[in-house]
């Protein structure tokens, strides 16, 4: 590495620059400056109306903010639409998941970029055999199993879900999963896959945004830990060298300890 050293230097993928978003005279981002680096699990934690979902629509192209920059590879982006962060390598898991329950999950995972195929060279036509394919790839690479493939996703379970919602995801070329909170509505068990899940996503390389208010979840599963409160990025502690309690004092009172 550049320092000559035999440990491995992390290097920034993404750098926030004073993002800030008004809704009328409230401030719910305000003036926040943080970086994502390459292969790390930041959690986002904060209060109910902290602005954690309102920072990562910023950041997902799913809203424009009022002012600031965001840098990815060093290079300045403008995710005016979520067209834009999947283009630049970002792709958003936003609370309803944004399934089709009456299609199968290789039908959800190529929505919207549905692989063809044309009948006598000519008439084209869903390639279902080789969507289906790549989708068992997708889901070997990642250590997902999904009993139910051709089944519509309204059968699936809560957890099951979510994975083809990540599966879609992966499909793009992601650099960077922002998720808002998908361990919510699940249970232990399918909580315990979303977590291992992310764990793999980060053993390739990507970086993940999560946001939780499930400390728990947050101390097992993040590298580093931002804290928000009013708008305000009240600052970003690594894991290994903080406590739960250092983060819910930041969490409430809004400063470091
Ligand atoms: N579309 C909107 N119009 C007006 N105000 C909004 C809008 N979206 C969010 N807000 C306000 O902005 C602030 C931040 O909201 P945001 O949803 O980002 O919080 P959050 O940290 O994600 O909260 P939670 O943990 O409850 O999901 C809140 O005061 C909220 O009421
Ligand atoms: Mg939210």
């Amino acid at each position: 590495m550049d320092e000559g050293g035999s440990s491995v230097v992390a290097t920034t993928l993404m750098r926030v620059a004073g993002l800030q978003k008004s809704y009328g005279g409230l401030c719910a981002v305000d003036d926040v400056t943080f970086d994502v680096l390459r292969g790390e699990v930041l959690a986002l934690v904060g209060d109910n109306g902290a602005g954690k979902s309102t920072l990562v629509k910023a950041l997902a192209g799913a809203q424009q903010p009022d002012s600031g920059s965001i840098e990815i590879e060093g290079q300045p982006v403008s995710l005016r639409t979520p067209r834009d962060a999947e283009a630049a390598g970002i792709g958003c898991l936003h609370q309803g998941l944004g399934l089709v329950d009456a299609l199968d999950v290789p039908e959800n995972v190529f929505l919207g970029r549905e692989l063809q195929t044309k009948v006598f060279g000519l008439v084209p036509q869903l390639d279902h055999g080789r969507m289906r394919a790549r989708t068992i790839e997708l889901l070997d690479r990642f250590g997902i199993h999904l009993p139910k493939l051709n089944e519509p996703v309204m059968r699936l379970s809560g957890g099951q879900r979510q994975t083809v919602a990540i599966s879609r995801l992966l499909l793009q070329d992601v650099r960077l999963v922002i998720m808002d909170e998908p361990m919510a509505a699940l249970g232990v068990e399918e909580g315990r896959r979303v977590l291992d899940l992310v764990r793999s996503m980060r053993e390739e390389g990507i970086s993940v945004i999560v946001i939780s208010h499930n400390l728990e979840h947050v101390f097992q599963l993040a590298d580093r830990i931002a804290v928000m409160k009013n708008g305000k990025l009240i600052g970003v502690v690594e894991t290994a060298s903080t406590t739960r309690d250092a983060v819910v004092s930041m969490i409430t009172f809004g400063q470091m300890r």
